[in-house]
């Protein structure tokens, strides 16, 4: 898992730069984890989560950590952003298709990473922790 979360990151690292600001990426890992999935849909879903939290970073600078467990026997990823936040009562409506409230967003990503998750892996994705100014923390784990 740890190495299927590296390349996603190294990959989306390379272009940070270019939006001028300076992001910490951190992977955390007591362990190694299996990761039973389809790497090209999981690392879709994973640079969706990462995109959407460098977008959620106001401020010149922020900080990404990817934390990967084991709970309950089952491999789970706790992705925290220090971004803007979200109010707790739209911790569910930020799956709905078409949500969004950036200008130019299509609000398709964390439905179809729902999707992807719940659907063709059999596990759980949501909002873990999250609120205005608090930064937020996206839970996934895997079936
Ligand atoms: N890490 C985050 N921090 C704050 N808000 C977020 C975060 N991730 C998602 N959101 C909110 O959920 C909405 C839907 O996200 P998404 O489905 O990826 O669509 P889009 O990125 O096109 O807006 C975003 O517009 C934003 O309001
Ligand atoms: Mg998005």
């Amino acid at each position: 898992m740890s190495e299927v979360i590296q390349g996603v990151i190294t990959y989306i690292a390379k272009r940070i730069p270019r939006s001028g600001k300076k992001v910490d990426l951190l992977i955390e890992t007591p362990g190694i984890f299996p990761a039973d999935i389809n790497r090209e849909l999981f690392e879709w879903v994973i640079e969706n989560l990462m995109k959407n939290a460098l977008d959620a970073m106001e401020g010149a600078a922020g900080k990404i950590t990817f934390r990967i467990s084991q709970v309950v026997g089952k491999t789970t990823i706790d992705v925290t952003d220090t971004g803007k936040g979200i109010d707790p009562k739209f911790h569910k409506e930020v799956f709905r298709p078409g949500y969004s409230t950036k200008k130019r967003g299509w609000g398709l990503g964390l439905s179809l990473s729902k999707r992807i998750i719940e659907d063709y892996h059999k596990g759980k994705l949501f909002v873990r922790q999250s609120a205005p100014g608090e930064g937020t923390t996206f839970r996934i784990r895997l079936g």
